[in-house]
């Protein structure tokens, strides 16, 4: 019995989170698996109406599940941060989701930006580090406001924290068993410290996996392989910043934000999936968003539970409605409503 904690969130998180919840249900039926699962209403409207964010019970209270599906959150009305920095970022941290596993796989019938290249040229994952870097929130002001203003923001890295995401990409690598290929991306160049530990640290571990072919790519010349050579890459893992850049650029050629998810992993503890999209409030209620990205995050929720046949299924069938259904993957483009796309996915399910 698998427990979840479900957070609709903001804007078109709850009509996503709808479809994915739908896509559960099915898979758990056809693939004969049980689940329990809660709503919880964090997001920016609770904020508005309350003031209230996550607060230290609700924290543990998500600790005590084995998994988290999230929607989006972020509200046009809230001021950016603090719903970013209080909800999502304090789950990220709180629950030690150490790592942020993205995928980036072009399914058959996607169109890609990328001329020339199709789904045997775009199939790699990127391993971030999620809980430290430029993300740890330390830094500061000196003489704020004033014409001689500083501002500091630090990047945090620990051996420890750099270690164990090496360590899950190299493991990730191997099951993964495909090119077997670990490519480190940094900033060696010009950021000597940092990136001194995570190279250092890169070497030292690399000798226990014999089996996995390293490299390494500066994170600019990075941006222009993903364009031009996305075949080059099988996992790559990087800091929680240029981890965030790159996998934009990631969501991009796998076909947008309709598809991208992401999970939030920590593999001794709860783990969070969700679409990469955020919350778009200008489609929001209209039905008319691409759920694929939420049913995406609900199959890698299911991989990480063990699930793996029903993760398969629910893969199988996302890629029945790419290259059958769909017309595109955006938003109001699809020439099928949110529910009709989720709908399909629970059809396909059921017939395999
Ligand atoms: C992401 C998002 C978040 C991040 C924001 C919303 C804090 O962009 O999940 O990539 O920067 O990690
Ligand atoms: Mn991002």
């Amino acid at each position: 019995m698998h427990r979840i904690a479900v957070i609709p969130g903001d804007g078109t998180g709850p009509e996503v989170v709808r479809e994915g919840m739908k896509v559960l249900e099915a898979t758990a039926a056809a693939s004969g698996f049980d689940f329990q699962h809660t709503y919880f209403d964090f997001g920016g409207q609770r904020y508005l109406d309350t003031g209230l964010t996550l607060s230290d019970d609700e924290l543990e209270e998500l600790r005590s599940y084995d998994a988290v599906f999230l929607g989006a959150i972020g509200h046009p009305d809230v001021k950016p941060g603090i719903l970013e920095q209080d909800i999502l970022l304090k789950i990220r941290f709180g629950l030690d989701q150490y790592i942020n596993l993205r995928p980036v796989k072009l399914y058959p019938g996607v169109d890609c930006p990328l001329k020339g290249k199709g789904p045997e040229d775009i199939d790699f994952v990127v391993v971030r580090e999620n809980t430290e870097g430029l993300y740890a929130g330390t830094g500061g002001f000196l003489r704020k406001g004033t014409p001689d203003e500083v501002a500091v923001q630090e990047s945090v890295n620990t051996r420890k924290g750099v270690e164990r995401c090496i360590r899950f990409a190299f493991e990730y690598c191997r099951r993964r068993d495909r090119a077997r290929k670990l490519t480190l991306c940094g900033k060696t160049n010009v950021l000597t410290f940092a990136w001194d530990l995570w190279e250092r640290t890169f070497r030292e571990v690399a000798p226990e996996y014999p089996d996995i072919q390293t490299d390494y790519a500066h994170v600019d010349a990075i941006c222009m392989w993903f364009v031009k050579n996305p075949e080059w890459f099988d996992v790559v893992v990087t800091d929680n910043m240029f981890g965030d850049i790159i996998t934009d650029l990631g969501a991009m050629i796998q076909g947008g934000m309709g598809i991208a998810a992401g999970g939030n992993i920590n593999p001794e503890g709860t783990s969070m999936f969700e679409p990469i999209g955020g919350s778009a409030p200008k489609y929001t209620g209209k039905n008319v968003i691409n759920p694929l990205a939420a049913i995406c995050a609900v199959q890698m929720m299911l991989d990480h539970l063990g699930e793996r046949e029903a993760a398969e299924r629910v893969e199988r069938a996302v890629m029945r409605v790419c290259s059958h259904d769909l017309r595109s993957l955006s938003a109001g483009r699809m020439g099928k409503s949110t529910t009709e796309v989720g709908d399909l996915v629970v059809k396909y399910i059921r017939e395999t």
